[in-house]
């Protein structure tokens, strides 16, 4: 997981400028860019204030930053930052970039519904990541009935659109389904929803596990669904999964911390 640090100097008479300048004369931000990790050390300049300067500053990890902070180029800069007498303000952010978080508990307590997504694409290549952890999860006899349609286009979309209201903007929904004539089945028994269910429920982790937003839902028409994506009677649409990045404004799911007391449904015999 990379680290975004965003200082913004603001000063006075041109004072950050000036900052910036000298960092860059002496060699402090040559030298802070062939650090190992560092990923990028670059000055951008404010529209609506000019006294302000952003630096946005990237490493690898949180070790390549800790030693970064031990070089003597701390100093330099702490030096000149009093110099031109600049007041500092610090915004950390972790980057995912399809990495994964690592940390299980980390990504089942950061997994929340979202239901308003902004429009950056996921990449290919993290789609694949998350339709792979559907493909590793168990299933009744190994028997793997899950069919899943990646909606991503357009006209897809309007399609979607008529069966719920709940894409929530996302660019790409998967659309999980089981073949129940693939399922385990015994008696009147069939585990179709119940595999489906386990390979949704895979992905939904990954797609957490990689940074990328999602929500469960089951709010939709199958029979709208079925006519609009021409589902054979066999394919059952068991949970339909929006992924994407959440926008700026995405509420809070006040739902998300509500959670029943263990000894309320564990039970030890
Ligand atoms: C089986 C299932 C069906 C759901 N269906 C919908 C749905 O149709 N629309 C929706 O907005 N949220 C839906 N959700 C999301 C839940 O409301 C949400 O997960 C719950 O409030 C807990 O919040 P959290 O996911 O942020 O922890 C569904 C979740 C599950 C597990």
């Amino acid at each position: 997981m990379s680290l975004v640090i965003n200082i913004y100097y603001t000063g006075k008479c041109g004072n950050a400028k000036k900052f910036v300048n000298e960092m860059i004369q002496s060699g402090t931000v040559d030298l802070i860019r062939k650090e190992p990790g560092n990923l990028g050390y670059d000055y951008f300049f404010c529209e609506a204030n000019p006294e302000t300067v952003l630096l946005i500053d990237k490493w690898k990890d949180k070790s390549a930053l800790d030693a970064h902070h031990k070089t003597a180029m701390m100093n330099t800069i702490a030096e000149l930052r009093k110099k031109y007498n600049l007041s500092m303000r610090v915004e950390q952010f972790y980057q995912l970039d399809g990495e994964s978080v690592g940390d299980f508990d980390e990504v089942i307590s950061k997994r929340t519904a979202i239901r308003k997504f902004s429009n950056n694409l996921l990449s290919d290549e993290i789609l694949q990541k998350i339709l792979e952890a559907g493909r590793k999860a168990p299933t009744a006899k190994n028997m793997q009935p899950q069919v899943i349609y990646v909606i991503k286009s357009n006209d897809a979309h309007a399609k979607l659109d008529l069966a719920t209201p709940c894409r929530y903007g996302a660019p790409v929904c998967l659309l999980v389904c089981a073949d129940k004539s693939q399922a385990w089945s015994s008696g009147d028994y069939s585990s179709y929803e119940m595999d489906a269910t386990i390979v949704a429920t895979h992905m939904m982790l990954e797609a957490t596990n990689l940074g990328v937003d999602n929500i469960w839902v089951k709010n939709f028409d199958s029979k709208i669904l079925k006519n609009e994506f021409e589902l054979s009677e066999n394919i059952v649409p068991v949970c339909l999964m929006p992924l994407g990045y959440r926008a700026p404004d995405c509420p809070i799911n006040p739902m998300h911390n509500v959670r029943k007391e263990l000894d309320s449904f564990v039970f030890y015999k």
